[in-house]
């Protein structure tokens, strides 16, 4: 417990490194808060950009994610620690301080922390978003099935990490509001195959 501010304060500041906008600015692509779904993250990226910025900024949310965990793991902390020092980190990435607080859903970031908090979870969780992405072809509603099924998996396989767990995919849920709400006007943007 003597390291959870600390811990959590680097894992905040990790977490508001936005992977997208960098590399939106590296290839030189308009910034992802003012263009397509105007959420900084892979997937617009991808609809503003290209298949290689939306894997390096798919890859740079995974890793705030996935390193946290484990500088928590390697100190022992134990599973509850690191999922809250993961947690913190997917705040830092919705609220970053070093871009004026505009940050993105949290998706590849959470996708990072429950990998390496428990890679079972990640994997039916990323099964779920695999799934049902290719059913529609919306990455929102993909996204939002798979953190549906991850709390219920930690729930099951990882009790002590369950309330961090939820509580950010409650918030992640909450910040697809604009995506709920085209969801249910039927407006929502979708990937044709060739996007891919
Ligand atoms: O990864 C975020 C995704 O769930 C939605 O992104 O750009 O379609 O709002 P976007």
């Amino acid at each position: 417990w003597y390291w959870l501010l600390p811990l959590c304060v680097a894992g905040y500041l990790m977490g508001s490194i936005s992977s997208a906008i960098l590399v939106c600015r590296l290839f030189g692509y308009p910034d992802p808060r003012t263009e397509g779904s105007n959420n900084p993250g892979a997937t617009n990226v991808l609809r503003i950009g290209g298949k290689p910025a939306a894997a390096l900024t798919l890859l740079g949310d995974v890793l705030k994610g996935v390193i946290p965990v484990l500088i928590a793991n390697y100190l022992n902390m134990g599973p509850l620690v690191a999922a809250l020092v993961g947690t913190c980190a997917f705040l830092g990435h919705l609220y970053p301080v070093f871009f004026h607080f505009q940050g993105g859903k949290g998706v590849a970031t959470a996708f990072g922390l429950l990998f390496a908090l428990h890679w079972p979870s990640g994997l039916v969780a990323g099964g779920t978003w695999l799934a049902v992405f290719a059913l529609n072809r919306i990455s929102s509603i993909a996204s939002l099935s798979a953190f549906v099924v991850a709390p219920a998996c930690i729930f099951a396989w990882l009790n002590p990490a369950f309330w961090p767990i939820l509580v950010m995919s409650i918030v992640m849920i909450l910040r697809h509001r604009s995506n709920l709400q085209k969801i249910l006007r039927g407006e929502e943007l979708g990937f044709k195959k060739k996007d891919q």
